[in-house]
């Protein structure tokens, strides 16, 4: 903690001279050789902290200058000041304001009027140990998101690599045994016993080769590849619905072509996941998908009519399939809402930027 009192090189944002004045005899009373510089204007204050920043290790705010004022003020002067902490001194008495401005980045709020050299002090000392945390917490959290990232790209062409080996190997090797025992059928001197019992061995290999399919397709469903995202959804709901017996009303609109394959195959996941969650635990008569491709947006839908999901369910962190899903979204830079209640179902929304910029809600 940097309570050595001295290296403060503080910037105060502050037209009133009087509040200046009492401001900068607080800081002298505190902290050996601080350097204070004042501006008077929002207009200054930017100049100053768009080339000098670096120069600043607090700025302290007051919330009516000649030229901006409350919160359009703070969200600049936050942006501007990047990791520098903020701390408002204002004589707004508005406690709710005080509140949500923390919630805007500022580090912390005080009234000009309760204001002594000890609490000015303690905030800077606090506000910059505070930045300091957050930043650390900020690159940890950067650090195992890249992990997951990573993690996740390695999974996928392990599936894909899987998917490969098991369709071209099995899939090739049954197809030569179904092959031969054909050959075999109409070879002579096999008598009807013989032939019926190869029918029978026929019939067993096309059900292996089918489930073969299937598997790879699970692991890595071609259909992304071959005929896009839609295709592919659309299979997985069919399968959906042939399996569990649920009605599924599926909507789209045009189909989305060159979309990036990380992207793909991610937002396929999510729906994967979200319908493997419908079956096993909604016990749902009723599941509607909506895929609507939008100007800038892919917006993906899916509701059920089951019993829902229980709010703690919802935010507990050791539901691995729901945080898996979070997780992909944010990959992708999408937006992940899941709404649920007992009466009405569940229902998840996804929200994709095509240009795969961050979307605002997702973290
Ligand atoms: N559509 C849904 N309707 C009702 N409950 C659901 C639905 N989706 C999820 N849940 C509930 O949320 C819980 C957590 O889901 P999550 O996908 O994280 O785990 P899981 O499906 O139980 O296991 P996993 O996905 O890891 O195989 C489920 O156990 C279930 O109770
Ligand atoms: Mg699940």
């Amino acid at each position: 903690m940097n309570t050595d009192r001295s290296d403060y090189r503080i910037l105060v944002v502050e037209d009133n001279p009087g509040d200046f004045a009492l401001v900068e005899d607080f800081i002298f009373e505190q902290i050996e050789a601080p350097v204070i510089v004042q501006a008077k204007t929002f207009k200054t204050a930017k100049e100053i902290l768009t080339k000098k920043r670096n120069d600043y290790t607090t700025v302290l705010l007051d919330l009516s200058l000649s030229d901006h004022a409350g919160e359009p003020l703070i969200h600049e002067i936050v942006e501007l000041c990047g990791d520098i902490p903020v701390i408002v001194l204002t004589g707004y008495t508005d406690f709710a304001f005080g509140v949500k401005s923390l919630s805007l980045g500022v580090s912390d709020y005080l009234l000009k009027e309760d204001l002594t050299a000890t609490s000015l002090y303690k905030s800077m000392v606090y506000s910059s140990e505070r930045k300091k945390i957050i930043s650390a917490l900020e690159t940890s959290e950067q650090d195992v998101r890249n992990f997951a990232n990573q993690l996740n790209n390695a999974l996928e062409a392990e599936r894909s690599r899987i998917a490969r080996e098991i369709h071209d190997e099995f899939g090739q090797q049954l197809s030569g045994l179904k092959m031969s025992l054909s050959s075999l059928k109409k070879s002579k001197g096999v008598g009807h016993d013989i032939e019926k019992l190869i029918d029978v061995l026929i019939v067993d290999v096309n059900t292996s080769i089918a489930s073969v399919r299937q598997i790879a397709n699970e692991l890595r469903p071609v259909l992304i590849d071959k005929l896009g995202l839609f295709a592919a959804i659309e299979w997985l709901v069919n399968e959906f619905e042939n399996k569990n017996r649920v009605k599924s009303q599926l909507y789209k609109d045009t189909d989305w072509y060159g979309i990036d394959e990380k992207l793909e195959i991610n937002i396929y996941r999510i729906c994967q996941e979200a319908l493997t969650n419908i079956a096993k635990h909604a016990k749902a008569t009723l599941v509607k998908i909506r895929l609507e491709n939008r100007v800038d947006q892919l917006s993906v839908t899916i509701s059920d009519d089951g019993r829902g999901i229980k709010s703690s369910t919802l935010h507990n962190p050791l539901s691995m399939g729901l945080l898996n899903m979070k997780e992909r979204a944010n990959l992708i830079g999408a937006a992940l809402n899941i709404s649920s209640s007992s009466d009405s179902g569940t229902l998840i929304e996804l929200i994709v930027n095509k240009n795969g910029q961050k979307n605002i809600n997702s973290r």
